[in-house]
């Protein structure tokens, strides 16, 4: 399934054997177990499986939000035990700050480079908002915009810091279908652009196979990984399109069969 050429690229997120349990209100979960996977430097990756699968738990993981209780996670050499400026998170609905304006909003996110001067935070702030469109939004307040801008503001926060690698678990999820298809041209012109490491958690399979270069469908209860799918389709892909539609099936009959089977056992 994995060329050649692709292995030639290092792996910028290693996970071996990532198992991660919890004991809750509900008795003890096995929300992800023996989770093996190579995460390339410059590639997007996206994992779906169904509602509860331990897709968010993963993300987690590699966030360092949570911590593996077998195997290990590993940034390059570095093994992953807490948050850090080289992985940013973004969420569903990532809240912006009603108070600060849409650059300002951005240029929080840059508070985290304390190397970088007030006039080359604006300036860097500036170009991530013109990138996802927003060039010319700089003084709107959260309120008076849409969704989807909102959500764009929040795509150029999590960007304008430049991490290594970028985790999104359903940012688009909250979003009407129109919307949704812009963003997934943005999130791709972007990512053609700046070749970061993208991981995204979906439960939508057409946007996984119109965002990933591998999807990573996970089986639940506890969430495994039950196949790889490389897409080869080039990009930008567009959602209307007849082979885009054709693997997004083969997904789906992945994802179906493993549902039925275990409803028969
Ligand atoms: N903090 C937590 N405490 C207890 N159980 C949790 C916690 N987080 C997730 N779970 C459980 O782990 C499983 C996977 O959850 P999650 O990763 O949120 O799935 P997904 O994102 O695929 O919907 C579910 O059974 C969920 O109830
Ligand atoms: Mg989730």
């Amino acid at each position: 399934m994995t060329s050649s050429k692709d292995k030639a690229l290092p792996a910028a997120l290693t996970l071996r054997n990532v198992t991660k349990h919890f004991n809750g209100a509900a008795g003890h979960v096995t929300a992800v177990e023996d989770i093996t996977l190579d995460v390339r430097e410059g590639e997007f990756l996206v994992l779906v499986g169904p509602s509860g699968c331990g897709k968010s738990t993963l993300l987690n993981l590699l966030a360092g939000l949570e911590h593996t209780d077998q195997g290990k996670i590993q940034l390059g050499e570095e093994p992953v035990r807490s948050p850090g400026r080289d992985r940013l998170v973004m969420f569903q609905q990532d809240a912006l700050f009603p108070w600060l304006n849409a650059l300002e909003n951005v240029m929080f996110g840059l508070r985290l480079k304390p190397d970088l001067t007030e006039e080359e935070r604006l300036e860097a702030a500036r170009y991530y908002l013109s990138l996802v469109g927003l060039g010319d939004k700089e003084k709107a307040r959260p309120h008076e915009l849409s969704g989807g801008m909102r959500q764009r503001v929040a795509l150029a926060r999590s960007l304008a810091p430049n991490p290594r690698v970028l985790l999104m678990d359903e940012p688009f999820s909250a979003l009407d279908a129109l919307t949704r298809d812009q963003l997934y041209g943005d999130i791709q012109k972007i990512f053609m652009n700046r070749k970061k490491t993208i991981i995204l958690v979906t439960h939508n399979i057409r946007e996984a196979v119109c965002l990933g270069d591998r999807v990573v469908l996970l089986s639940p209860h506890p969430g495994r990984i039950q196949q790889i799918f490389d897409i080869k389709l080039p990009r930008p892909r567009r959602m209307n399109d007849p082979a885009l539609a054709t693997l997004a099936a083969e997904v789906t009959a992945a994802l179906s069969s493993h549902l039925d089977s275990t409803k028969i056992s």
